[in-house]
This record gives structure tokens, C-alpha cells and sequence, in this order.
């Protein structure tokens, strides 16, 4: 077992900063906490390390209770044998590559770390700069050396804080791949935290999405981006299109009318309204007077309200009866121009019902 979070409570001062959360890390697992800034991932990440008291709920790492203020238990950062990566890469100046990475065991006391060190910048692809000053290397690099001087004491578990941000994007993206490859080599259960909705997407086995120091909703990548279930989640990842839509004549129908097909059919009350969510780049546009294949596709009338040329395709702004829908195409129309908009039953579901409404 990675680590279990449960009913994690933080409060600075008077203001709480987590209401309670709860999830688990399986073994190997890389999970990551996705959510804008201040919604409480730091606070989180900070709470399993032990840099912060918890103030109530409680943490295990590898079966043992590491944090349970109602019982009383605190063990201290450095006994619970965490690997841990920051955005700012904390290297020490003054200290060659080498010395920087064996610094976790010079701490706990360990003599030759020659063997351990070697190791862990073979695995990170720097084992020839063993020597080298840190002013000598690349952002990219001295990501590595953070990256080496976490998992050289073969930590349960990898906690990572923004570790890209502070890179260009070139570079993101090649150390991004980098670090997911490493922890499934090491298969060490990870804990990421980012903003970032691509980099959420690419590395993680599980994304727990948080807003204001609570979990929206979690799961793997795929579900969350094809059927989140919240409005929350669809707005925040990836470019969702939200569409009311109302249920009468067995069927539901779109602001201009027509019946849409949802691939989970959904029965409704007579009148009800629900919101739907439609990705934009899985929205086609075609001309209002092209053939519709058979292949119940759905298709709504509308007018083209904005463009914008992004080169790799075009950004249109589509007037549907009011509602503007957002719809990424390769194929040219003028502004004003009569489209029809175009999405497969699969691509569109409801989301569920507030909760409020009974
Ligand atoms: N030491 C602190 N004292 C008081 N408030 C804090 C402290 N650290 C963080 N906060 C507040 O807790 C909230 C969550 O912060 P943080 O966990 O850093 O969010 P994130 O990492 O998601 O951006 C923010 O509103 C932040 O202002
Ligand atoms: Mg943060």
C-alpha cells in the first residue's frame, strides 16, 4: 500500500484550507492532485511530508500512520523516507552534483554513498557530470540532480511540486517524459501536483481534480476528460462547450431545436433541463446545406459569430440559438456564414443533476 489519505483537515489560523480530504496512492502509482492555484495541493503534499501538522484526519505511507493528531502521532519528514522534487530545484551551490545527490544519506549518517549515487544518476541519464558545479548545468539538469537526490534513498514514496514550471517549454516536455519513465522503472508511488491539465493528463494513472481545498472528482485521464462529472472538471480540463438541454417528446433537444442523441440515454421529466457537455474539438462544422451521413450524427444550426486562425486549425465562435459554442475545424468559413455542428451520440453526455434540484 503507497499512501491513504483520510478525511485530511488543515487550518491556518482560523481559515480552513482542507475540508476534509481523502484518497489513496497504490503501490506504483503515480497519482496527481490537479487544481487551480490555492486550491490546497501544496497544503496536501506538505501535510504527507510532514513539513506541515495536520489538523485533523489522518496519513499512512506504506501501512504506517505517519500523521493522527487525535492520537497523537507525528513522525518527523526526514523518518518517512520521501523523495521529494520542488518547482524551485533547491541544489546547493556550493556542493558538486555528486555531493548534492548524496546529501540525503551524508544526513542519515550513511559513509560510502559512492555506489547509491552512481546509481541514481545512471538512472536519471547524468552519471558523466558526477563532478560538476551546478552553475555549470543546464534548468534541465539541475531538475535531474533534484530529481537523482530524491529517489537515492530508495524512498516509498515521490512527492513532486510543480517541478516543471520553472523550465521552458521544450524542455517541460522532455523532462515530463523523463520522470514518468523513471517512476514506473523504480515503480515507486508518486504524488504530483500541478495546475496543469497536459501534464495531469500525460503522467498520471489517476488525476484527483481540487478546487478550494476539496476533491471535485477523480479518475484515469480518459474518463475524466470524455465524462467528467462536473462542470468544475469540464471547465477546467481541456475546452468544454456547456449546452441546456431539455426533455420533452421522450427525447432532449438543443437550444435550436433539434432532438440531440446521447449515447446513454437518459430518460427525463417533461420539461426538465440539464446540462450537457461537448468538447469542442470534437466538434465538426460543415456547411448548412451538406448531407448529413447516416450515421446519427448530431447536428445543430447555427452561425458562424467569430473566428480566429490558429494555423493547425481554426477557432470558431458558433451562434446556436443564442448559445455560443466553441468548435475547432481545418475547414475555412466566413464570419456569418450558416454551418451545421456536428457530434457523434458518444461525444456529448449530461452532466448529473445539481444537487439542489430535486
Ligand atoms: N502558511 C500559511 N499560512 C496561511 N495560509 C496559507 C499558508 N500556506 C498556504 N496558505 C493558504 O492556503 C491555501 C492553499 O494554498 P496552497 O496549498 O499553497 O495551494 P496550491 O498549492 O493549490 O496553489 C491558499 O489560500 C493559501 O493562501
Ligand atoms: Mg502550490
Amino acid at each position: 500500500m503507497g499512501i491513504r489519505v483520510t478525511n485530511l483537515v488543515k487550518i491556518y489560523e482560523r481559515t480552513t484550507i482542507l475540508h476534509g480530504i481523502s484518497f489513496t496512492v497504490d503501490d506504483g502509482e503515480f497519482v496527481t492532485l490537479l487544481g487551480p492555484s490555492g486550491c490546497g495541493k501544496t497544503t496536501t503534499l506538505r501535510c504527507i511530508a510532514g513539513l506541515e501538522r495536520t489538523s485533523g484526519g489522518v496519513i499512512e505511507i506504506d501501512g504506517q500512520v505517519v500523521s493522527d493528531v487525535q492520537r497523537d502521532i507525528f513522525v518527523a519528514p526526514h523518518e518517512r523516507n520521501l523523495g521529494m522534487v520542488f518547482q524551485s530545484y533547491a541544489i546547493w551551490p556550493h556542493m558538486t552534483v555528486a555531493e548534492n545527490v548524496a546529501f540525503p544519506l551524508v544526513v542519515r549518517g550513511m559513509r560510502d554513498t559512492r555506489e547509491a549515487v552512481g546509481w541514481a544518476l545512471d538512472v536519471v541519464g547524468l552519471g558523466a557530470l558526477a563532478k560538476r558545479q551546478p552553475s555549470e548545468l543546464s534548468g534541465g539538469q539541475q531538475q535531474r540532480v533534484a530529481l537523482a537526490r530524491a529517489i537515492v534513498g530508495r524512498p516509498k514514496v515521490l512527492l513532486f511540486d510543480e517541478p516543471l514550471s520553472n523550465l521552458d517549454a521544450r524542455l517541460r516536455d522532455r523532462t515530463r517524459a523523463e520522470i514518468s519513465r523513471i517512476q514506473k522503472e523504480l515503480s515507486i508511488p508518486a504524488v504530483y501536483v500541478t495546475h496543469d491539465q497536459a501534464e495531469a493528463l500525460s503522467m498520471s494513472d489517476r488525476v484527483i481534480v481540487m478546487d478550494a481545498g476539496r476533491i471535485v472528482e477523480e479518475g484515469e485521464p480518459r474518463t475524466l476528460y470524455r465524462r467528467p462529472t462536473s462542470r468544475f472538471t469540464a471547465d477546467f480540463i481541456g475546452a468544454a462547450n456547456f449546452l441546456s438541454l431539455v426533455y420533452r417528446d421522450q427525447a432532449w433537444f438543443a437550444p435550436d431545436g433539434s432532438a440531440v442523441r446521447l449515447a446513454d440515454i437518459e430518460i427525463g421529466d417533461t420539461g426538465e433541463t440539464r446540462e450537457a457537455v461537448l468538447r469542442s474539438e470534437i466538434v465538426g462544422v460543415r456547411a448548412a446545406d451538406a448531407a448529413i451521413p447516416k450515421d446519427s450524427l448530431n447536428a445543430l444550426r447555427g452561425t458562424i459569430e467569430n473566428l480566429q486562425y490558429m494555423g493547425s486549425h481554426i477557432e470558431y465562435s458558433i451562434d446556436v440559438s443564442g448559445v455560443l459554442l466553441n468548435a475547432l475545424s481545418n475547414e475555412e468559413f466566413a464570419k456569418g456564414a450558416a454551418v451545421l455542428v456536428t457530434f457523434r451520440p458518444q461525444d456529448i453526455h449530461l452532466l448529473p443533476k445539481p444537487a439542489s434540484a430535486v
